[in-house]
């Protein structure tokens, strides 16, 4: 990571080599914010930033495993060892694991689906608010995007379920306890997106007509309509907004 000094405000967004990180960083980036990728990807991070520096968007990229506590947390102390602010925090890194029954579920991809949805959305939340509480800012937002599976589950799924209902409990317990520093945080709840996460089960035509047969709006979304969302929770007209989820679905979750 190479110092970029601006004094436009900045967002991280972790997993923002791909699919909605990536359309959060095009979106902060052409709204006047100098962006900061965080991604595990480190051949997708570094081409990302190589397309934002030739379009001459203060950018920089990370490469960093989300779910070890060191790295990230060696990524907020250099923002401060530069003597920069975060204002805004966007935890997109996520993954979605495989479908099984829980009586037979894969302890070690039940871990991993904790680690990164969970344990790696806390260890960025973490870092952001240690930053923000040294600089004393007083302001801030953090947008976790969890999922429709943040608040309903479906069949064989359960360690996606656990992580993304923890993640929206985790953003309203972020929202009690530093809104005192004028700090939001919110969770998002995607329903299908069209992002490289679902390339395997958009061919598949079953899952697919199943799947918009319950969704009232009858089509998957794309990335950019997620960012849209998340720019305007991490913007000041979201400024009375903090500790909610908001579907982003088509309507699945009112069906
Ligand atoms: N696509 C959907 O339909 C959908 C629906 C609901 C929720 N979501 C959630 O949205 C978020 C983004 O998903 P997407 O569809 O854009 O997926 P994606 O696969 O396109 O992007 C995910 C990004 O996270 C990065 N990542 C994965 N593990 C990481 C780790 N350990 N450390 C750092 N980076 C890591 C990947 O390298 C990738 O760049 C995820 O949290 C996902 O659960 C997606």
């Amino acid at each position: 990571m190479n110092s970029t000094n601006t004094n436009q405000p900045l967002a991280v967004v972790t997993g923002g080599a791909s699919g909605i990180g990536l359309s959060c960083i095009n979106r902060f980036a052409k709204e006047g914010y100098e962006v900061l990728i965080i991604d595990a990807n480190k051949e997708a991070g570094e081409s990302v930033l190589k397309n934002l520096k030739s379009e001459g968007y203060a950018s920089n990229f990370a490469n960093c495993d989300i779910t070890k506590h060191e790295q990230v947390a060696g990524i907020f102390e250099a923002l401060g060892n530069e003597n920069k602010s975060a204002q805004v925090l966007v935890n997109c890194a996520g993954i979605s694991p495989g479908l099984n029954a829980l009586h037979q579920y894969p302890v070690e991809e039940w871990h991993r689906a904790i680690d990164i949805n969970l344990h790696g959305t806390f260890y960025a939340c973490r870092e952001f608010l240690n930053l923000a509480v040294k600089n004393h800012a007083s302001e801030g937002a953090i947008i976790n995007v969890a999922s429709i599976m943040g608040v309903r589950a479906s069949a064989a799924q359960a360690s996606y379920a656990a992580s993304k209902h923890a993640v929206v409990g985790l953003t309203k317990s972020i929202a009690q306890d530093y809104a005192h520093m004028n700090i939001r945080a919110n969770a998002v709840g995607p329903g299908v997106i069209d992002t490289p996460m679902n390339t395997e089960l958009m061919k598949d035509e079953n899952i697919m007509s199943f799947m918009l047969g319950r969704i009232p709006l009858k089509r998957v979304a794309s990335a950019d309509e997620v960012a849209n969302l998340i720019y305007f929770l991490g913007s000041s007209e979201a400024s009375y907004i903090t500790g909610s989820y908001h579907p982003v679905d088509g309507g699945y979750l009112a069906s």
